[in-house]
């Protein structure tokens, strides 16, 4: 077995995360300690950011156009963030950093602001953030590439194919898959990027909490990703990139506060970062990210990277020992990837399995297509004709669930008692099967305990019980 060793950056004082001992039920009516191995999903706050939140909340108040005492330092924290989102990816100094809802919105954003006639290149294998609002503009999409080398042959290849034209070509791609976890080789992707007359996008969503990213060395000229998945969930996310393009056409969003004068008849609009930040900004979500960039800066991010990748291997292993355990990968097992692994168990439904590591095992895991349809019928050798049979049943209203797997996924905080805890709840599962009655609800065809004795937790707040959506999930 691989020597690891138990993290230490991750669980220093700094790092601490909210809600990191909470026990849940269990069917059986004992209570666990929550075994969180979800945070590809949605990562928990950080202390630190939550405490921040805490402290400006007594100061805040308006942006930007309050005279109010409370409004100049509600102000300062929120132009202060986006200098701690800038060093935290060492954008350019006059990049412009826009704060938006989340990863999804700033590609949105990106997509629908590019020149008339921008030619997108994109990866099959992307989640959907980065692969359908392309749709709308030319794109040429390259299958799921079998190697790193290999998706930078095909990068050039499809690149030198582009016609000859003085249009703009933009290359959007994941930094870290969220279904293999595979880390994509940004700086050569940068540089074929720019060789060809093409700009770089790279979704962040899952690399920024657990590598270090350097936009300046990597040529990376725009960047997105998700505070909810970086330690601070209030909302809030970033598009970081360069001016020409944010701030040539109209607007994404049409609103006040990103003009600088309106008439019926005529506006003109406001200089990034307002331009792009119509309506009242989420404060509270920019400090919230500001502040989780500066606490894992401080950490050290090769530090994080470095454990998570030792702590990943470990699970590898671990849970590779596991009779049945299928690990779903597109590149070679040696190539670096970020904390997650995505698998299914024998024959048995991914979200039954999923179902009863939560309820029998107090182990919080993704199950379903995690967004990432192409990938996923390519990783479940599901063929063409069973693609469009799928279509043609979801067109019809069909709520037939989709094939699918489970993800278990790292973070801060993460252990390897807690991969232990897994692979020990899948071996039993392997041997023994579910120990507790379960049924597929036919409102969201999902297997769920049958009955569910758990009580939700006491909160002061109303709760309203939801049931998931069908098969879906980040
Ligand atoms: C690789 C990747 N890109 C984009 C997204 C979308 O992020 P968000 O839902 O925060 O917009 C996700 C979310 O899971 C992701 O994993």
């Amino acid at each position: 077995m691989t020597a690891t060793r138990e993290p230490s950056v991750h669980g220093s004082d700094a790092l601490r995360l909210m809600g990191a001992d909470i026990e849940v039920p269990l069917v059986s009516g004992e209570r666990r300690r929550y075994v969180n191995l979800d945070y590809a999903a949605s990562a928990p706050a950080l202390q630190r950011v939550r405490d921040a939140v805490g402290d400006l909340l007594d100061w805040y108040s308006s942006v930007h156009r309050g005279a109010g005492f409370k409004s100049r330092a509600s102000t300062a924290a929120y132009e202060g963030a986006r200098e701690s989102i800038r060093r935290f990816v060492n954008a350019r100094p006059d990049d412009a950093v826009i704060i938006t809802r989340n990863t999804t919105d700033s590609i949105n954003l990106l997509a629908g602001t590019l020149p008339e006639g921008t030619h997108v290149v994109a990866f099959a294998g992307e989640h959907h953030a980065n692969l359908l609002p392309w749709q709308r503009c030319g794109v040429r999409y390259i299958a799921v590439p079998e190697t790193p080398a290999e998706a930078l042959e095909r990068l050039e290849a499809t690149l030198r194919e582009l016609p000859a034209c003085p249009d703009p070509h933009l290359v959007a791609v994941t930094g870290a898959s969220n279904v293999t976890g595979d880390i994509w080789p940004i700086a050569e992707m940068g540089r074929i990027a720019h060789d060809n007359g093409a700009r770089l996008l790279v979704d962040a969503a899952q690399l920024a909490p657990h590598a270090p990213i350097d936009m300046q060395r990597d040529g990376i000229d725009f960047l997105a990703f998700s505070g909810h998945k970086l330690y601070a969930p209030y909302g809030a996310g970033a598009l970081i990139g360069e001016r020409d393009w944010l701030s040539a056409g109209d607007p994404f969003l049409r609103g006040g506060g990103a003009v600088k004068v309106v008439t019926i008849d005529e506006t003109v609009w406001a200089d990034l970062p307002d331009r792009q930040e119509a309506g009242s900004p989420n404060v509270v979500g920019a400090v919230a990210l500001g502040v989780a960039c500066d606490t894992l800066a401080e950490a050290g991010m090769d530090a994080i990277a470095a454990e998570e990748a030792d702590l990943v291997a470990y699970a590898r292993e671990r849970l590779g020992e596991v009779d049945g355990f299928e690990h779903y990968r597109v590149w070679p097992s040696d190539h670096p990837r970020v904390g997650l692994l995505t698998f299914n168990l024998g024959a048995m439904p991914y979200d039954l399995l999923a179902a009863v590591l939560s309820a029998e095992h107090g182990i919080g895991i993704r199950h379903g297509c995690f967004c990432a349809h192409p990938l996923m019928m390519r990783l479940l050798r599901v063929d063409d004709a069973e693609a469009r049979r799928l279509i043609d049943e979801a067109r019809a209203g069909s709520h037939e669930r989709l094939p699918g797997a489970a993800r278990m996924s790292l973070g801060l905080g993460s252990t390897r008692a807690e991969v232990d805890a897994l692979a020990d709840a899948l071996r039993a599962i392997a041997a023994d099967g579910p120990q507790w009655t379960y049924a597929v609800n036919p409102a969201t065809d999902q297997y769920e305990p049958d009955p569910d004795p758990r009580p939700l937790p006491s909160l002061p707040m109303r709760l309203v019980e939801h049931p998931h959506a069908h098969g879906e999930s980040a």
